[in-house]
């Protein structure tokens, strides 16, 4: 995802995703662009890389304003 996909429509988590028809956590939708687009191997919640690519993600989003009905 480029990064200016997550400063100007930055999503929130947890939420409904219904394409999971579950809730789904930030790293979920990590992991899913992992196993999907990039055919990779998910990463458990401790890994080191998770808790970075979270990070990234947290700290590109900071101060942003969300838009109801966008997200
Ligand atoms: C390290 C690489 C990646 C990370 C960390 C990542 C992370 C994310 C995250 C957190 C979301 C949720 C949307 C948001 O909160 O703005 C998302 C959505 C999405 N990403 Fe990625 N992404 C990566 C790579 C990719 C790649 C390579 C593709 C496609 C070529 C891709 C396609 C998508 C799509 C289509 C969605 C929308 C899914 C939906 O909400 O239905 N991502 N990605």
């Amino acid at each position: 995802m480029p990064p200016q996909r997550l400063q100007h429509t930055p999503e929130t988590y947890p939420k409904f995703q219904t394409q999971f028809k579950k809730v789904a956590l930030l790293r979920d939708m990590i992991n899913w662009c992992i196993e999907n687009p990039l055919e990779g191997k998910k990463l458990a919640d401790d890994d080191p890389q998770m808790k970075a690519l979270e990070a990234y993600i947290l700290s590109q989003r900071a101060g942003k304003t969300v838009e109801p009905g966008k997200h």
